[in-house]
Parts: structure tokens; sequence; C-alpha cells
């Protein structure tokens, strides 16, 4: 018998449960935070259709292996691999998701953590005089904030260290409480609420003076800045579809393995996927007619978020009111994904080293804590982190598909996904071509032209 399949295993108690938990875990900073910025310094548009097209042919096939692989072993990413093939070395693929696990919820935890303190500010401005918070900092002032927390050394650290902390505490109690009583519960009214603020954003964005234009930057694709730079522009398409979906690294695996037989794991995927990617969507309705209607150029990068907006929010009429919700909306977001990235390793450490619940979640927490502290206080080691999913992620991805489409036999897979004969699989042929041809290919041939890029950029 292998290590923890003897263990009483909790599972998703419904089907909302599941596409809550899941959804939770794919919608989060990489939707709100990233994919607006991302999409905005390359091309827009014409970024939204190539990010489509991965999602779609690449996205749906990897998140439903995962589901397949975990819901078939009942086990964590490396018990699960180890069940389904035996004494062959596919548990490295599990292993390299557990890898993958603390060097994004490393980082992952510390950009969490900014999202509180900002929305500590806005609690700030919300209650107290106008003088506190961002309603009193000029653009200058919210440049040299968000500085402070992005390079960290400029003001001593104790600040972002401490909401980092104060992010991964949360994380843990949720997580600690097990599936259907943690993470379960706390994503069916976390995502609900999460999609109320975020129309509500839409609403106010989209009806500001001079909106338009951020309506047709987003959604009338210009392909000038694709063919300045397709190589860079296809694989930030690539990687953001990877990290917003969570697949790659055995999150979804792990999801998988809590879901029970009954349920309908293609359907499942496509609505996960769907989710996330109409958040991101409406994330950039959200962010660019703001931005447009104030003038400002939407290649902000990673400040787009953190400074931009609240500009944006001290000009706005009742802006305290639209930076309270948005600096709320991003918390439920990044605290969904995170409890699913401590989820892997909660797993991987209790049911491969035999330990309760709360005493992995104990060690996890420690161990993550501590990497993530090292990145409050390096910016070189945070930003190796942070570029890291962009390698890890589509390298787990590249072997998972590999796994389904050409290890495990197709009556196996066929058999999981069917849930045993009780679904039609209408979609089998189409699902086992994208996984033996075009995921794999595609993922293999855009991995390297990302590693050569990458070591390229260290040479030059
Ligand atoms: N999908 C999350 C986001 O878009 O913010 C990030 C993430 C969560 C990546 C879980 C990977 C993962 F396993």
């Amino acid at each position: 018998m292998l290590p923890g399949e003897n263990r009483i295993r909790d599972s998703f108690s419904s089907k909302f449960g599941i596409i809550a938990a899941a959804a939770g875990s794919a919608i989060g900073l990489g939707n709100i935070w990233r994919f607006p910025y991302v999409a905005g310094q390359n091309g827009g548009g014409a970024f939204l259709i190539i990010y489509l097209v991965f999602v779609a042919a690449i996205g749906i096939p990897v998140m439903m292996s995962e589901f397949t692989i975990g819901r078939m072993a009942q086990l964590n990413p490396v018990g699960a691999f180890k069940k389904i093939a035996p004494g062959k070395r596919w548990h490295l693929v599990g292993l390299l998701g557990v890898v993958s696990a603390f060097i994004i919820l490393a980082f992952y935890t510390v950009v969490a953590g900014w999202t509180l303190e900002y929305l500590v500010q806005s609690v700030k401005w919300l209650f107290t005089s106008k003088t506190i918070g961002f309603s009193s900092m000029s653009t200058e002032a919210l440049k040299a904030f968000f500085t402070d927390h992005y390079d960290h050394f400029l003001s001593g650290i104790w600040r972002p260290a401490l909401w980092f902390v104060l992010m991964m505490f949360f994380t843990g109690y949720i997580v600690i409480s097990g599936v259907k009583d943690g993470i379960e519960k706390y994503a069916k009214v976390l995502m609900p609420v999460l999609f109320i603020i975020l129309i509500i954003l839409v609403i106010r964005s989209v009806t500001l003076d001079g909106s338009k234009e951020g309506l047709i930057f987003l959604f009338k694709p210009d392909f000038s800045v694709v063919r300045e730079k397709p190589v860079s522009v296809i694989l930030e398409a690539l990687g953001q579809a990877f990290f917003s979906l969570s697949i790659g690294m055995g999150t979804l695996i792990t999801y998988g393995s809590y879901i029970r037989k009954k349920e309908n794991l293609a359907n499942t995927a496509v609505s996960v996927v769907a989710a996330d990617t109409f958040t991101a969507v409406i994330a950039g309705l959200a962010i660019f007619p703001a931005v447009f209607s104030f003038g400002i150029s939407p290649d902000q990068g990673p400040e787009l978020v953190y400074i931009t907006l609240p500009v944006i929010f001290q000009k706005m009429a009742g802006g305290f009111i639209w930076a309270f919700l948005f600096f709320l909306l991003l918390c439920f977001a990044a605290v969904t994904s995170t409890i699913s990235v401590l989820e892997v390793i909660v797993a991987y450490f209790s049911e491969q080293l035999d330990m309760s619940r709360r005493n992995a979640t104990i060690l996890a927490m420690i161990t993550v804590g501590f990497l993530g502290l090292l990145c409050t206080v390096s910016k070189d080691l945070f930003n190796l982190f942070n570029a890291s999913p962009d390698l890890l992620l589509p390298l787990g991805g590249f072997f998972i598909v590999i796994f389904i489409g050409w290890f495990l036999s197709k009556n196996k897979s066929r058999k999981e996904l069917s849930s045993n004969g009780a679904y039609s699989v209408g979609y089998y042929r189409i699902f086992i071509f994208l996984v033996r041809f075009v995921a794999p290919l595609a993922i293999a041939v855009l991995f390297l032209l990302g590693l050569y890029s990458k070591i390229s950029n260290i040479f030059s």
C-alpha cells in the first residue's frame, strides 16, 4: 500500500463547491493584477485573441488531464503518479509540481500581502478623515509607497513582511480546516462576492466619460505590437494561460483528487476555464476604460493596479468606495488562490510523510513562510521566483499531457472522464488529439523558445 492510501479522504461536497474552489484557484492576482498589464503591454485585443486560442487548445486539455489523474488516484500529485504508474519515474512530475508550489506560494503570498496593505489604506480612507490613506498621497508619494513594497530595502522591510505573514496565516487558517469545511466553504462565499464586486466596478468604469477608448483597446485587435515582438507576445500569452488557469503544477491534480466519482470532469474543467477567462476579460473591462478615461497610458506594467488605479480612485467621485471594493476584490481573489497552492504541499506532506493535516499545514506554513520572508528582503529572489512559473508550469503541463496522451491507456482515461460510463464522452477523440499532439508540440516549441530568450537575456 502506498503512503496515504489508507487514510480517510475529505472531498468536495457539491458541484458548485468544486467549481467555486477550482475557479477560486484559477481566478486570482493573475486575472486582476497580471492579465490587464500583460495585455496592456502586448497589444490589448490582439493579445486577447492569442490568449483565447491557448486557453482552448492547451488550457482545457491540461486541466482535464490533471483532474483525471487526481480523481483516478485519489492522492496528492506525487502519490498519484506512484499509484497510476508504479515503478516508473512519473512521480518526479508530481515532485516538480510540489517544488513549484513552494516557489509560487512564496512570491505570490508576498504580492497578496501588498493587497492587504492597500485594503487597509482604503479602509482608513473610507472611515477616517480624508487626509489619511490614498486620498492624501500625490502620484509621487503613491509611487514611493509602492516602490517601498516592491524594492523592499528602501524603507525597511517590516511592512511587506508583516502583511506577508498575515496573508500566510489567513491561508493556513482556511486550509487547516479541511477541504469541505475550509477550502470549499470559503470559496463558496468569496467567489460569488468577488463576481458581484467586479460587476459593480465594471459598471462604474464603463460609464465614465471617455471610457470608450478603453473598450476599443481591449477588444479591437491591433496586431502591430504582435508584429513588432511576436515571440515575446506569444510566450507571454502561453505563460499567462498556464498561470491564470493554475495548471501545470498539480494544483488541479490535488483538487481533482477531492472530486467525487459521480461528477463530470470535462464539464467541470470547461466551467472553470470559462469562469477564469471571463474574469480576466472583465477585470480588463473594470480597469482599461477607467485608465483611458483619465488619460493614462495602458502599458504601465506591474504598477497598473498599485499606482495607476489609486491615482484614478483619488480623482473619482466617491473614490474611497471604489478603492475599498477593488482591494477587497483583490484580497478575495488572492486568498482563494493561495489556499489551493498551500493545499498541494499539505496533501503531499500529510500523505507522503504520513502527518496529520494540522501538522502538515503548520510545517508547510513554516517552510513557505521562510522562503516568502526571503522574498520580502531580496528583490532578486522575488524577481527570480516571480519569473519562474513561465518555465515551471509549461514544463509540468508538458509531462502531464504526455502522461495522459501516451502513457495511460485510452480505456482508463475514457473510463475516468466518463465517470465509468455515466457521461457521454463525444469529445474524446478531440481531447486525445489535443493531449497527444497539439498541446505537447506547442508547449515544447514555446518552452524552448522561452528558454532560449531567457538565456540570451542573461548573456546580453
Ligand atoms: N491562477 C492563479 C492566478 O491567476 O492568480 C495563480 C496560481 C494559483 C497559479 C495556483 C498556480 C497555481 F497552482
